[in-house]
């Protein structure tokens, strides 16, 4: 348990100078890496946002976004989301994802985008199963030779481009935290599975690319910190994903949803053309 939270907005640059220490604590990026407190300040000044998580009176986290424009449209994109180490796993972080919501709508805009790595299966799980993005756009290898942005030396910075629609009726339930339906997952179709090799490792297999139904799931890892130590495997895993998820984004498909447990599954379906949720 940690003390009573509250969110608010952050502004000036005394404010946005504490989100330094934050970032460094969280990322552990080197100075180059970080997000300067200028950047906070003028684009919080031109209709950007950025929201504090505080616990009683101690700043335990952010999330930063600025007015973007995506496939044409007016929307917010979100840049930073971070939680210090001894807040995370308390609902901080959502709290920021919802309250970033309910100012943006306030803006009249009804979409907020954000990438992230799609190894990341916490992050997965909030971003597609908790808060109900969807995405259809795989970014490879986005961010360069950016090493901190790696999983590993000589891995691709790939990523994920999220959408939230946040006026649709399914993130008005998330939001409400309403159940929804539980799926029957064991008879869909899987264009990515993992195998445990014969030295013990939990490897992808070949990914299928001759999937025609209309929901079907691709396997990723759970803990993608953990398998550093195993040569080659996050490479392989990275590539297999990006494979599966490359190929049925440009048929048609989306990931809707996550799910989180001893094996983690995207779960894609076909969009009708021209539909965002
Ligand atoms: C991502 C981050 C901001 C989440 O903040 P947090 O306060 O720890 O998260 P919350 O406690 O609000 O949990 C939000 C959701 O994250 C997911 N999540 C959190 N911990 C999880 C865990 N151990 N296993 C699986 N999912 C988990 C769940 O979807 C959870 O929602 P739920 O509680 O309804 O199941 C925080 O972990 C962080 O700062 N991480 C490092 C920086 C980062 O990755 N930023 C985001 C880049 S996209």
């Amino acid at each position: 348990m940690v003390g009573k939270v509250s969110i608010r907005k952050l502004s000036g640059k005394d404010e946005f100078t504490r989100l330094i220490d934050i970032q460094r604590v969280v990322w552990k990026h080197p100075d180059l890496d970080l997000t300067p407190v200028h950047q906070f300040c003028i684009s919080s000044f031109m209709g950007g946002l950025v929201l504090g998580a505080f616990v009683e009176e101690e700043l335990a986290g952010f999330v930063y976004s600025f007015p973007a424009i995506y496939k044409g449209k007016f929307c917010h994109h979100s840049h930073l989301l971070a939680v210090l180490p001894q807040f995370q796993g308390y609902g901080l972080g959502k709290k920021l994802k919802w309250a970033q919501r309910r100012e943006v709508l306030k803006l009249g805009l009804d979409l907020i985008t954000w990438t992230y790595d799609p190894m990341q299966s916490r992050n997965a799980n909030l971003n597609f199963h908790t808060l109900g993005v969807i995405c259809r756009n795989y970014l490879s290898d986005f961010y360069g030779e950016t090493p901190q942005l790696r999983l590993g030396p000589g891995i691709p910075t790939d990523r994920l481009l999220v959408e939230w629609p946040i006026k649709s009726a399914r993130v008005q339930r998330k939001a409400e935290e309403k159940e929804e339906k539980s799926l029957d997952l064991s008879f869909l179709p899987k264009a990515l599975e993992g195998y445990r090799a014969e030295d013990g490792s939990y490897q992808p297999g070949q990914p299928n690319l001759k999937l025609a139904a209309p929901v079907f799931l691709a396997e990723t890892v759970r803990d993608v910190r953990a398998l550093q130590p195993t040569p080659g495997i996050i490479a392989s895993w990275q590539a297999a994903l990006r494979q599966v998820l490359t190929h049925y984004f440009n048929r048609g498909y989306a990931i809707v949803d996550f799910i989180f447990g001893e094996q983690c599954y995207y779960l894609l379906k076909k969009m009708p053309a021209g539909k965002s949720s």
